[in-house]
């Protein structure tokens, strides 16, 4: 007998730019022995989900056993319903959050699979819906700051103040990183659109740059206090090294999370001539339950919060994907099976 069918979205073909989905009943997942099976109650999106189109669908033959195109989607939370032979963590039954794989995804469905070690037990304090804005945006921003700007989140002792600077503050990462900063005792300047100055200083923003009205080059990042930034989280479109250097302390470093050519080439150039402000390319690689446990345990504590764009229905997952495409939600965008 054939497995049980669940709806699911799937990449609809190759595409160039604007991408399409289509809505499919495929096969339930099957659990390996270090995987469990989630009902989903929430997933996000992620720009990865449409910027790596392509490479997840070249990638399928190879990484996946599943008959039918990619299921997008790596962030989910739900309901644990099967588990593998070799796990411990989990029973059915348990809430939880996990982050799926980059490059087979699949959180876009009623049913996943995912590995029992990135998966993480959700509090009842934390909504699915919270708790499933959070994987990929809140771990890129929790690594960014504490192993590359070298942040103490949470502590008695943060050490001196560093000065922050988030850019798309109101994005998904943005939204994060700012509460984070903030956790670790940073002074924070924001980058954003005007609309949401309120919502990015009630994160905890100490000041704010509206990204629509800044002036050009180097003065577009410049801190209105004049502050030189120890670290630079650059969650925004390419800006050249020309733009950060002169607004970066003497050992400010940049860490960009969307590298283009040229920052490729500044960041090793940075490198090889030894010099003290630094140029940092970032790709999030999710290895363990380790950060997703202690924002989870932050959030639980009302210490950090989503800020949910919109939800959407998996039946009108298209509506949440246009927004996403465009670049201008504002905290994350949930899809609910
Ligand atoms: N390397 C990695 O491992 C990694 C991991 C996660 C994310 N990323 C990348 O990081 C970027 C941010 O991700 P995200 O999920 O935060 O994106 P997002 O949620 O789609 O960001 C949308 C937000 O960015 C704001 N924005 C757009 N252009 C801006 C600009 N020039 N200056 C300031 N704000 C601007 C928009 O504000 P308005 O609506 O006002 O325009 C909107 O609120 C993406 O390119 C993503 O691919 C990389």
């Amino acid at each position: 007998m054939g497995r049980r069918l669940m709806h699911a979205l799937v990449y609809s073909g190759f595409v160039d730019g604007a991408v399409g989905l289509k809505h499919v009943e495929v096969p339930i997942p099957k659990a390996g022995k270090d995987e469990v099976v989630i009902k989903v109650e929430a997933a996000s999106i992620n720009p990865v989900d449409w910027k790596i189109y392509n490479l997840r669908l070249l990638l399928r033959p190879l990484l996946s056993r599943a008959s039918h195109p990619p299921i997008p989607g790596n962030d989910v939370t739900g309901e644990v319903v099967e588990v593998g032979s070799g796990v411990q963590k989990f029973k059915p039954g348990d809430k939880v959050i996990t982050v799926l794989s980059v490059y087979t995804a699949g959180g876009l469905s009623e049913y996943c699979v995912a590995k029992e070690k990135v998966t993480v037990l959700r509090p009842a304090e934390v909504s699915a819906a919270e708790g499933a804005g959070l994987p990929v945006a809140g771990l890129t921003a929790l690594i960014s700051l504490t192993q590359y700007a070298g942040l103490k989140l949470d502590q008695p002792d943060n050490g001196p103040q560093k000065n922050i600077l988030v850019t798309a503050a109101s994005g998904g990462v943005g939204q994060y990183a700012v509460q984070l900063a903030k956790l670790g005792n940073a002074h924070v300047t924001a980058t954003c659109g005007s609309r949401n100055f309120d919502l990015v200083r009630a994160l905890g923003a100490d000041e704010l740059i509206d990204y629509k009205a800044a002036a050009e080059g180097a003065a577009s990042l410049r801190s209105p206090s004049g502050r030189k930034y120890d670290a630079v989280l650059h969650c925004a479109p390419t800006v050249a090294w020309s733009v950060f250097e002169p607004n970066l302390a003497e050992n400010g470093i940049v860490i960009d999370l969307i590298p283009s050519a040229g920052t490729r080439w500044a960041s090793t150039v940075k490198k090889l001539t030894f010099s003290k402000k630094k140029l940092f390319t970032f790709m999030l690689t999710p290895n363990d339950d380790e950060g997703l446990k202690f924002l989870v345990g932050l959030m639980k504590e009302g210490k950090l919060k989503t800020i949910i764009d919109s939800k959407h229905a998996l039946s009108r997952g298209e509506e949440a994907w246009s927004k996403g495409v465009s670049g201008h939600a504002t905290g994350k965008i949930i899809i609910e099976p």
